[in-house]
């Protein structure tokens, strides 16, 4: 996959103007990023593209909001990517909410989104009201849930409860089985007019943003046109109001290879084999550990063991 040269990251902040490792100065301490903020972030008003990567632990919190990003997504792509399922349809809300908390850890600047998993919110309205604060008890700022028009109920009940949402359709990877595999979406001039009105839909129902997965660059640009809150393409070209990708597909730490639309900014998981590999090959030669990195014990407690030593090995 072609990498093109990345933009630089800046530096962290040289003194505690803001949480550990946030991309700050002390002249520009960074704010904390807010729904109503991001909400506004439309480009045709002149707003700068929304920028999202998923975490799903405190470390990759960190980095992530180091990066200076918009927006972390706890996404149910935990499941494929750090706990090896084949698919999104193996998490549980508690799963959901231990990986939030986690990155909650963080205190990150960022904006932290909480990804609603498979059956959290699709046996009653109260349940997935219910699930929705779990994920904000464990330190979500919003709740992301998958679908269109059948979410419309879950999404009001949600947002009057006074958790914000973000919606997500086009590929949607909890509709696997349904969808027969994971398809673009979108592609016929009545799924495309679909999707717009869903989209349309999930906004007046109170969405503050929608994730567009999978779909025809085209269609995600005449949602984008069509709905008055930011969209957030991954997969879905480049006039959506922002991007996501997935953070083990951009840095490189996947098993398989990423899909056609993630951009791979790093190789980590060669590197962090190479490291791993020289480790195991120091400990092999004897180099690892060395002087400096043992704990030495005083002269007296020296000479006192050798004293046992050579107890030890006289004869009896
Ligand atoms: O879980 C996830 O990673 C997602 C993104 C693909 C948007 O939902």
């Amino acid at each position: 996959m072609s990498s093109p040269t990345p933009s630089a990251v800046p530096s962290p902040p040289p003194g505690p103007a803001g949480p550990a490792g946030s991309v700050s100065t002390a002249a520009t301490p960074a704010k904390p990023m807010t729904v109503p903020l991001v909400r506004a972030r439309k480009r045709r008003d002149g707003a700068e593209p929304l920028v999202m990567v998923t975490a799903y632990d405190e470390p990759a919190a960190r980095i992530a909001d180091a990066a200076g990003v918009d927006i972390v997504l706890v996404g149910d792509s935990v499941a494929n990517n750090v706990l090896g399922y084949e698919d999104t349809l193996h998490v549980t809300i508690d799963d959901m909410a231990r990986h939030t908390a986690a990155v909650a850890r963080a205190r990150p600047r960022c904006l932290v989104v909480g990804d609603m998993p498979w059956m959290s919110y699709h046996l009653s309205v109260e349940d997935a009201v219910r699930n929705a604060a779990t994920l904000v008890r464990a330190g979500a700022g919003a709740v992301k849930l998958e679908g269109g028009r059948a979410r419309l109920p879950v999404v009001e009940a949600i947002v009057r409860a006074e958790i914000p949402v973000m919606g997500h359709l086009g590929l949607t990877p909890q509709s696997v089985l349904a969808m027969g595999g994971y398809r673009v979406q979108g592609r016929s001039a009545d799924a495309a007019q679909a999707l717009r009105d869903a989209a349309k839909a999930l906004a007046v129902a109170g969405c503050f943003a929608l994730v567009l997965e999978g779909v025809p660059d085209v269609v995600a640009a005449s949602v984008t046109e069509a709905v008055d809150v930011p969209t957030i393409g991954i997969g879905a070209g480049p006039a959506c109001d922002g991007q996501v990708l997935v953070f083990h597909d951009l840095l490189g730490l996947g098993a398989r290879k990423p899909p056609k639309f993630a951009r791979q900014y790093a190789d980590l998981g060669r590197l962090a084999t190479e490291a791993i590999a020289a480790y195991a090959a120091d400990v092999r030669s004897g180099a690892f550990p060395n002087d400096d990195e043992s704990y030495h014990a005083s002269a007296d407690l020296q000479s006192a063991l050798a004293m046992e030593d050579d107890e030890i090995d006289a004869p009896a």
